[in-house]
């Protein structure tokens, strides 16, 4: 958990009633994170360490049974995700409400539950399960039977269920709730390894009506590719493969998935009258009929042989190319199999072995403190370099202030750091025992490292911050390097290294200082000259035709985001009206609450946001929407233009607005009397199918500008 209260340790100890609600409703949040929208906050040990938790008290509490309870049933990533890490997706999680299709997939009820695993990270429980699986079997007539354990490893991606149907792929099924998922075949069809079509009894074995499961992965090397491009776009990065993957396998358009390079590996063949005594002879089968079933399957004996293959893949599996997180333990005979059943939710004749997060001592050399661009401020520990699951570690955060407290972090502190499924190192734990004595307790800073002002901390907030908005250095080049983002202006020439650059310069102190930068100055700068000068005077030039939701978003109010900017620019189409809204009136625009509306009004009641607002309209930025319902030329009169997906210039609203002032038709769907498609990013592949089918042109949001504007002058 990141976010630790200071008062945890002398609140009262909660009742065990008390705390299995609050685990069930801790645990449920994670699941929601973990599986819909892809970006946990949690690490799967502490997940783990907590289900197990709750698990025990609801054994001793039976009569606090809840079949709602997350140990009931497993997490669920129906609601779909875009794939942008951190943005909470449309969508509903609850299973009652969930019919047909949404979010562009079909929904489908599995034909075998897809149940998970039941897991541990002690050797200690691996041998206690091996014995209640030889006890399970002693007393049934087969018990005489040897029992062999297969060993796997434990692939960290997701769950997918791939449906044989006479030979052919046709469906691919996330695990959904475990009871029904969403089916993302035409992504699935991208995996090269993945066959589209199998023949029944090729290589002597699997006919051609049968289901197989896997884990879709993202090979460590296509991660960190994307995530070299996600840096240059200015995206949020994905923190691990596994979100990565997920993110991927929920885009609507498969080009981009196949782009992505996603990969899969099968571990477990279901249907009915499959030949085939024991599971690996079923997993060989699949591999024959060109399934990618890992080498690394082992068939063991005794636990010695089960242990050896856990502790021989602990380290070996650093050079694998994908991402595993454990290995999964199977018995072998499917005659066992059955005599030893299932639990609500695990099967008993399978278990997960979870290796640990790789973790190091090393000496907490100094704290540093970083001002963000809100303020904010964050306390970094600096280490001395240590290597960790294959790279040097010399810094780690320490998230604020309560943190550092329940560490209970000290001056010259031996620190535990530990790198989980986390691009990011994380601080567990101080080691006592070498704590020299006298050591002084850090102490968090109560003024700005930055500009000196008094810090202050708002009730209710963990972070510390720095209110000298207008005057903190990093606060100012932070508004800048905002303001000329991609998503924000998207000034060509101007990125955080000029902007460091013109600030020592003296040339930058606000945002609105850009619009009076100098050819000449820039032109004459060493490792600059004439065209560089150009192409940024060029950016200028270009950013002021930016809509006025996207100059709203650029102005960095605090809470005020992308999407929030344009739902506050169609309810107020110019800044002065804005301006003029107060705390109950804005609260009316949708996603707007207390703490934003609050926040706007402060910024706009700033005498210096004032000043360079009205030095931004007076350079010529666009304060007020164009858009206009009047109508401004017939180009489009008498088609019917359908459109679909993400864009970049204009929110989709504004579009079909823009079809309309120019005499179009705007259609929900494609049909043949569709004269062209308007696609942003991730168009749905069902309307690009029908369209591709149908003969219907399909053009970008350039090339539509281009149409209306060239008509629009000619008018
Ligand atoms: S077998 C009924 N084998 O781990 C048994 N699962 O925590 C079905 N996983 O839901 C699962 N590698 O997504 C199995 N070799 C493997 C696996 C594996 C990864 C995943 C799978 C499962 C989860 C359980």
């Amino acid at each position: 958990m990141q976010q630790l209260s200071l008062f945890d340790d002398i609140a009262p100890h909660p009742t065990e009633q008390e705390e299995i609600i609050a685990l069930r409703k801790e645990l449920e949040e994670q699941n929601y994170k973990y599986y819909v929208l892809s970006a946990p906050t949690m690490s799967d040990r502490e997940f783990d360490e907590k289900m197990h938790r709750l698990e025990a008290l609801e054994q001793k509490h039976p009569e606090l049974f809840d079949s709602n309870s997350p140990t009931q049933h497993v997490g669920s990533d129906l609601g779909g995700s875009n794939g942008l890490n951190n943005s909470p997706t449309r969508g509903t999680t609850s299973r009652q409400s969930r019919t047909g299709s949404t979010d562009g997939f079909e929904q489908v009820t599995h034909r075998y539950p897809m149940l998970s695993l039941a897991n541990t990270y002690s050797e200690e429980e691996i041998r206690d399960w091996l014995r209640r699986v030889y006890k399970g079997l002693e007393d049934v007539p087969d018990g005489a039977e040897p029992v062999e354990i297969v060993c796997e490893l434990k692939f960290d991606g997701l769950s997918i269920s791939l449906w044989y149907e006479h030979g052919q792929l046709v469906r691919a099924v996330t695990r959904g709730d475990g009871v029904h998922g969403d089916d993302v075949v035409q992504n699935i069809r991208t995996i090269a390894t993945i066959p589209q079509t199998v023949s029944a009894g090729e290589g002597g074995g699997l006919p051609d009506t049968f289901e197989i499961r896997g884990e879709v992965l993202l090979p460590w090397e296509n991660f960190e590719r994307i995530n070299r491009q996600r840096e240059a776009d200015e995206e949020p990065l994905f923190a691990n493969p596994r979100n990565a993957a997920s993110g991927t396998l929920k885009l609507l358009n498969p080009e981009v998935v196949r782009e992505r390079g996603l990969e899969a590996y099968l571990y477990y063949v279901l249907g009915e009258n499959l030949p085939g005594k024991t599971h690996y002879e079923r997993l060989q089968m699949a591999a024959r009929a060109g399934f990618n079933v890992s080498d690394a399957i082992r068939v063991c004996h005794s636990v010695e042989e089960v242990m050896d293959y856990i502790h021989y893949w602990d380290t070996e599996r650093k050079t694998l190319p994908v991402a595993t997180d454990g290995v999964v333990l199977k018995v072998n005979s499917l005659k066992q199999q059955e005599q030893l059943g299932y639990t609500a939710k695990t099967p008993r004749w399978a278990i997960a072995f979870k290796f640990a997060a790789e973790k190091q001592l090393t000496r907490l050399n100094s704290v540093s403190y970083q001002v963000g661009r809100t303020g904010a401020i964050t306390p970094v520990a600096n280490m001395e370099p240590v290597l960790l699951s294959g790279t040097i570690v010399k810094r780690a955060t320490l998230n604020n202030e309560d943190f550092i407290r329940s560490l209970d972090l000290h001056e010259g502190d031996y620190v535990w750091v530990e790198k989980g499924g986390e691009i990011i190192p994380k601080i567990t734990a101080v080691e006592p025992t070498k704590r020299a004595s006298d050591t002084k307790a850090i102490n968090f800073i109560r003024t700005c490292p930055e500009c000196g002002a008094p810090l202050v901390r708002a009730e209710g907030e963990a972070a510390w911050r720095c209110p000298n908005e207008n005057g903190c250095p990093p606060q100012l080049k932070g508004k800048m390097e905002h303001f000329v983002s991609r998503k924000a202006m998207n000034i060509d020439g101007l990125g955080a290294e000029t902007i460091d650059l013109f600030y020592e310069k003296g040339w930058l102190r606000t945002i609105a200082d850009i619009y009076d930068l100098q050819r000449e100055q820039i032109a004459a700068l060493p490792g600059f000259g004439e065209k560089s000068a150009d192409r940024l005077m060029q950016g200028l030039e270009e950013s002021k035709k930016v809509p006025w939701s996207r100059v709203l978003f650029a102005l960095g109010i605090r809470f005020v985001g992308e999407t929030t900017a344009k739902k506050l620019a169609k309810a107020y189409p110019s800044i002065d009206l804005l301006c003029a809204a107060g705390v109950e009136e804005l609260q009316e625009v949708e996603d707007v609450g207390e703490e934003i509306a609050k926040a706007i009004v402060a910024h706009m009641g700033n005498d210096d946001n004032r000043r360079i607002i009205e030095r931004l309209r007076a350079a010529g930025l666009q304060m007020e929407s164009t858009e206009s319902s009047e109508q401004l030329s017939d180009t489009l009169a008498g088609k019917s233009i359908v459109v679909s997906g993400v864009f970049r210039l204009h929110s989709r609203d504004e579009y079909k607005a823009m079809i309309e002032a120019h005499g179009g038709k705007n259609a929900g769907s494609v049909s043949a009397k569709t004269a062209f498609i308007l696609a942003g990013d991730n168009m749905g592949p069902a309307k690009l199918d029908k369209a591709r089918k149908l003969g219907i042109p399909v053009h970008s949001e350039d090339e539509f500008l281009q149409m209306i504007k060239d008509t629009t002058i000619d008018s």
